[in-house]
């Protein structure tokens, strides 16, 4: 019988300091945005190399915000990649806009930006390419595409907070970036988002955008032109927030490591599982770490991969299904074989435990469960 502890495939690590500052916010009488909230912000916008940065109550307001800032609407085109999280399906339909799909490669898993040109219609207003962790999109040959042909960039960075970019941090350069602060992510404030903008100006309107679509009249009565969204993020979350930022290096210095014994295990069995090697191991932020089963040559199906990891105590996830074959999609007329390297990734992908909270000890456990639970089937 398993006794070891459950292993999560993702989680938050929440130190005692930091749980005391978020008693002493709650017990200071103000706990929505304040001043905690322009602590965060000033310390994303350094962290961004002094761009403004406005946070949010997630990702998905980030982006939704991100597309509105960027002019984004009804007739309007975004490129995107279906190898990612709903939220870039849902905010392109959600602002009115059409959602059109690009493939990606399989061993970095980001969009194909050779694919991206013949994609450009009159219509296109926008790219919002997914970086994946271990292997960012090619900021050189993305930028270059959208100066081009006008467009404005939206990186959906939910999953490399901390990773760099020719020695700089991903959001410090290009045009709209996003963060996620969701526990998953490499540092939380429980739920959470970061946008990080190209201008004083944009980041006034994320103002309105983020709080009721309020501004202020000369008299300080307010008035409302457009019907803005809710999504300030709290003086408790940013609390945690400032605290987890200070943490990213030691976070990331984990992560790294046991992706790292992932790498090094995996090798010893390359048959056994086929992670996608990043083209470049220094300066990811390793969020996750997701393997293709090799199913072709498996008696193993990833339900029961999962399930047997699952009896092993251990957790897995799918990073992702195929945005294109969601039913919301299929709404836009996709269909199977439309992005065949995506729904390759959809069928094969295992997402294992990698967080901070792990040793080099629960890789091990894992490696060793996969081998056997493949090994069981091969028999
Ligand atoms: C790639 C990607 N983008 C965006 C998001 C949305 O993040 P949030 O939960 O903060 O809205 C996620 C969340 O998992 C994600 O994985």
């Amino acid at each position: 019988m398993n006794t070891a502890p459950y292993l999560k495939f993702a989680g938050p690590v929440l130190d005692e300091a930091t749980i005391d500052g978020v008693a002493d916010v709650l017990r200071s009488g103000w706990i929505t945005s304040g001043p905690w909230l322009q602590k965060f912000e000033a310390a994303l916008s350094a962290f961004c190399d002094g761009r403004p940065v406005k946070a949010m109550t997630s990702a998905t307001a980030a982006v939704e915000v991100a597309l509105q800032v960027a002019g984004v609407g009804p007739g309007d085109e975004v490129i995107t990649c279906a190898q990612s999280f709903f939220t870039v399906l849902n905010m392109i339909v959600k602002v009115g806009a059409t959602p059109v799909f690009v493939d990606c490669d399989l061993v970095t898993r980001n969009i194909d930006l050779s694919q991206v040109e013949a994609a450009i219609t009159p219509r296109t207003k926008a790219l919002l390419p997914t970086h994946w962790p271990g292997s960012l999109v090619d900021l050189a040959a993305l930028h270059a595409i959208a100066a081009r042909h006008g467009l404005r960039v939206i990186e959906d960075a939910a999953l490399v907070m901390g990773s760099q970019w020719n020695g700089r941090n991903i959001g410090a350069t290009g045009d709209l970036v996003t963060f996620s602060f969701h526990p998953n992510k490499n540092m939380t404030t429980i739920e959470g988002g970061a946008l990080v903008l190209g201008s004083l100006a944009e980041a006034e309107r994320v103002d309105a955008l983020r709080f009721h679509g309020i501004t202020y009249r000369p008299d300080r009565t307010r008035d409302v032109a457009f019907p803005g969204g809710k999504f300030n993020l709290p003086d408790v979350n940013a609390r945690i927030g400032v605290a987890q930022l200070a943490l990213l290096p030691s976070f990331l210095a984990t992560r790294r490591a046991l992706a790292g014994r992932y790498f090094e295990r995996f090798a010893t069995d390359p048959a056994c599982l086929l992670p996608p090697r990043p083209r470049d191991g220094d300066g990811q932020s390793w969020n996750m770490f997701s393997v293709l089963l090799p199913l072709a040559g498996m008696a193993i199906s990833r339900q029961e991969f999962r399930a047997a990891l699952d009896a092993s105590g251990i957790g897995t996830g799918v990073s992702y299904e195929a945005l294109h074959l969601s039913t919301l999609g299929r709404r836009y007329g996709y269909k199977e074989g439309d992005l065949p390297v995506t729904e390759r990734i959809a069928r094969e992908t295992v997402t294992l435990p990698l967080h901070a909270a792990m040793t080099n000890d629960d890789v091990d456990r894992v490696c060793a469960a996969s081998a056997a639970a493949i090994a069981r089937k091969r028999s």
